[in-house]
């Protein structure tokens, strides 16, 4: 509530500058016909992006077909992804691009590759040629577990060319984890690395791929890049090292003409359950979103360095490091490890030295910045930087205030984008040539996107009261659908409102319009701008063997947004001590991955429960802020005396 407070009494505005507006790719004329048409017809704002933003072999004459919750774009349209990013930058008027660089990678450790568009469309049509001599036909899925390496776009691109949707898992996951959403998807090939380098040390990804294809698994064969240089058992004829296979593939590989409504990939994100979901995106919607929010947001030109921070594993890496960046044969600059090795000044030691330009990254990394002072940016040149974004959370307003003088020295407009993995790509946020700027809001809808704010009864709210934020109608990236899930998919995301996609945020719009996120209203925490389900945590939880019953709820926190608190009912004659705790913590982090560590356990003897018996989370989440605390944190607390206070204080 207090970020909110500060967030409504926010009344800064910034403009964006003279010279910025004039050499905008969107232009404020531009901007106001394609608002006009967006509002007006939607459909025919989209082709029109569609034809002028994506390269097809048949030109798409319909643009959408909905009915809900089914849509489809552009569906006699037939594309390529890879296409798109690759071939179209070599040939033709744009065959000057050849040997410019597609993607600058810089490791952990310090060693560099920069690979042209020529060399990555090479390595593409060779990895693709892999994949089928391993048996990959069109439409079977492909998992990807792997650092961030250049292997992995190579490997996402490779997926597109052939038309097999992949399915990357973040690295940080756990095997447990990985083993879950390669049954879902039921993959038939996992490309990894015997590890990836962290905070200095090579962390090992290959071992969790072995335990995760323990027993039976729709797993046929597994594909390993040298990267750390670990030795790892490799199984006979089912695991095969990428530097071999690849000495072999022949480098002509023609782009599968798909058909617009192909399945791309599937993305795992936490929802109300303890169940991922996986959500699957489809080809030329998703490519014409992604392509045209790049080129008009962040505003990209030939002679850009565009880095966005985020892992591949996430939503954002798919959309805004790989496919929205290099279908407008653009720069993408990926780093491997973390932001502070091997000293806090990383960051911006990278944006010195390659000369970065654009700059997205999230609320929580510059949250950590400030902490750690700003010596470290001050010690470098950043003044290649001509725009920053942020993505994955509401940032606070002394955050933006901060990104903006330290970073980017008054000098650059910040787009605050507010997206799902559901949307595919960016919804709303600032177009930076045209858009003042008001610290904490993501301001207004991107052309073509129609955002609303309803009260639960589903009425437009009345600005400037706040209620639930919803999509009205269809967009070209949206979801397709959650894999293998109909029924759930029609539930969480259209059983609010007929007719109307739920995004399960909370909003508030100002009088001029500007939208202001508020955060989750349902039970999917957002921890350092990543989803993680209440539900998820607590089963991973239940599943050991001392607890009989946990409560899972968020707690604001400084750095990460919110912080992860389990509230737990240890089974009778478990030894309650500092070493459970501990013990706890690891299962967690075994069950989904390091990021899902609680903060905090608390010991209860039972969980504070209505008569009707359900968990009394309200009150939970104020104990976990800290507003009511019982007692010393490792005994057993007994919150059902709180319960009880509080039931009677609310008869
Ligand atoms: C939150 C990340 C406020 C929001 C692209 C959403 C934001 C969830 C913003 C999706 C923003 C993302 N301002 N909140 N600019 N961007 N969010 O699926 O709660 O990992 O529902 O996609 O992040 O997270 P996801």
């Amino acid at each position: 509530m207090a970020d909110i407070e500060s967030l409504l009494k926010e009344t800064r505005v910034f403009k964006p500058g003279r010279e910025f507006s004039r050499k905008a790719n969107w232009n404020k004329k531009t901007i106001s016909e394609y608002r006009k048409l967006g509002e007006k017809n939607p459909e025919r704002f989209w082709k029109k992006m569609a034809l002028e933003n994506v390269s097809w072999f048949t030109k798409p004459k319909k643009s959408l077909e909905w009915k809900a919750p089914t849509a489809k774009w552009f569906a006699d349209g037939r594309v390529n992804v890879s296409y798109n990013c690759l071939d179209r930058h070599i040939e033709g008027k744009n065959a000057w691009r050849k040997n410019k660089a597609a993607i600058i990678w810089e490791g952990e450790p310090g060693d560099t590759r920069v690979i042209t568009y020529k060399q990555l469309h090479r390595e593409v049509c060779k990895f693709a040629n892999v994949l089928k001599s391993l048996g990959v036909k069109r439409g079977d899925r492909v998992a990807l577990y792997m650092p961030l390496i250049p292997e992995l776009a190579i490997a996402m691109l490779s997926c597109t060319r052939i038309g097999a949707p992949h399915s990357i898992v973040f690295g940080g996951f756990s095997s447990e984890a990985l083993r879950d959403r390669l049954d879902d998807a039921g993959a038939k090939v996992v490309v990894t690395a015997d590890g990836g380098y962290r905070r200095g040390a090579p962390l090992p990804l290959k071992p969790a791929v072995d335990a995760a294809l323990e027993g039976s698994t729709s797993v046929e064969k597994v594909v390993v890049v040298g990267r750390s240089r670990a030795s790892v058992p490799m199984r006979w004829q089912r695991d095969f090292w990428w530097d071999d296979l690849m000495k072999v593939a022949s480098p002509d590989c023609p782009p599968a003409k798909l058909p617009a409504e192909h399945p791309l990939f599937i993305l795992y994100t936490s929802g109300t359950t303890g169940k991922p979901k996986g959500i699957l995106h489809t080809t030329g919607g998703y490519l014409t979103h992604v392509a045209t929010t790049s080129k008009a947001i962040f505003d990209l030109k030939e002679d850009d360095t565009y880095w966005c921070t985020a892992d591949i594993g996430w939503i954002t890496g798919h959309s805004y490091v790989i496919y929205g960046i290099l279908a407008n044969g653009a720069t993408t600059l990926m780093y491997e490890g973390v932001p502070t090795h091997p000293e806090p000044d990383r960051w911006w030691d990278i944006i010195e030295r390659w000369g970065v330009t654009i700059f997205y990254t999230a609320p929580t990394a510059i949250r950590t910045f400030i902490r750690l002072g700003e010596e470290h940016p001050k010690k470098h040149d950043l003044s290649s930087l001509r725009l920053l974004g942020t993505v994955g959370e509401p940032i606070n307003p002394e955050a933006w205030t901060w990104y903006n003088r330290v970073i980017g020295k008054k000098n650059c407009p910040i787009v605050d984008t507010w997206w799902q993995t559901e949307t595919g790509g960016i919804m709303i946020s600032p177009l930076p040539g045209a858009v003042s700027t008001k610290p904490g809001s993501a301001t207004l809808p991107f052309p073509g996107i129609n955002p609303e704010i309803y009260t639960e009864e589903g009425e437009p709210a009345d600005p400037p009261s706040g209620g639930f934020l919803v999509v009205r109608r269809p967009w070209p990236g949206m979801l397709r659908g959650i894999w293998g899930d109909k029924k759930r998919f029609k539930e969480t995301y259209w059983g609010n409102y007929p007719n109307t996609y739920f995004t399960g945020d909370g909003a508030h719009r100002d009088k001029e319009g500007y939208f202001w996120i508020m955060g989750r209203v349902d039970d999917v925490m957002n921890i350092s701008g990543h989803r993680i389900g209440t539900m998820e945590v607590e089963s991973a939880l239940v599943s050991h063997e001392t607890v009989a019953e946990s409560a899972v709820v968020g707690r604001p926190d400084e750095i990460t947004g919110t912080a992860i608190v389990a509230f737990v009912t240890p089974k009778a004659g478990t030894n309650v001590d500092a070493t459970l705790k501990k013990t706890l913590t690891k299962h967690v982090a075994r069950e989904i991955g390091p990021i899902a560590k609680p903060a905090d356990i608390r010991f209860t003897e039972a969980l504070p429960k209505t008569r009707s018996g359900k968990i009394m989370r309200r009150l939970l989440r104020d104990l976990a802020a800290g507003k009511e605390t019982v007692g010393d944190t490792s005994t057993l607390e007994d919150l059902n005396v709180l319960a009880r206070l509080r039931e009677s204080d609310e008869d």
